[in-house]
């Protein structure tokens, strides 16, 4: 099966990101790194002004990368999905700006062009899309 050359026009978009990603010598009476990352997406999306319809922000608990720093991944309807690594708490916009991105791509692949700088070379993995009923899954 090949991924779908085209995705639906207005895709859900869906940042996850780690809440439980702690820096290495992250103190422990203060919020873990992913948690104040994860707070970040949401008020800078929240306060974009140009704000996602489609857009969904999810603080998820563990991406099996513990290893490689601040994670999260980046998803949309019918696209490749991204899972980063070594972000910071400051990679919030940055993360939206994938989204959109790749919300906007109409291959479902998150062009490099356009990719924020903080982001090149920080993907983890990519992950293809779910085939949907329709797909020969043979
Ligand atoms: S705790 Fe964040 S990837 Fe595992």
């Amino acid at each position: 099966m090949n991924a779908p050359d085209k995705v639906a026009a207005s895709p859900l978009v869906s940042v996850l990101v780690c809440k439980t990603c702690r820096a290495d010598r992250h103190d422990p009476a203060q919020p873990r790194p992913g948690a104040v990352l994860s707070a970040a997406v949401a008020i800078e999306a929240a306060r974009s002004a140009n704000q996602q319809r489609n857009l969904s922000i999810s603080a998820v608990s563990c991406l099996g990368n513990c290893n490689r720093g601040l994670s999260a991944a980046v998803a949309a309807t019918g696209s490749w999905t991204y899972v980063f690594g070594a972000l910071t708490v400051a990679s919030a916009a940055d993360l939206l700006a994938a989204g959109e991105l790749l919300g906007n791509a109409e291959n479902g692949r998150l062009p490099l062009r356009g990719r924020p700088d903080s982001l090149k070379g920080k993907m983890i993995a990519r992950i293809p899309p779910l085939p949907s009923k329709q797909d020969d899954i043979s």
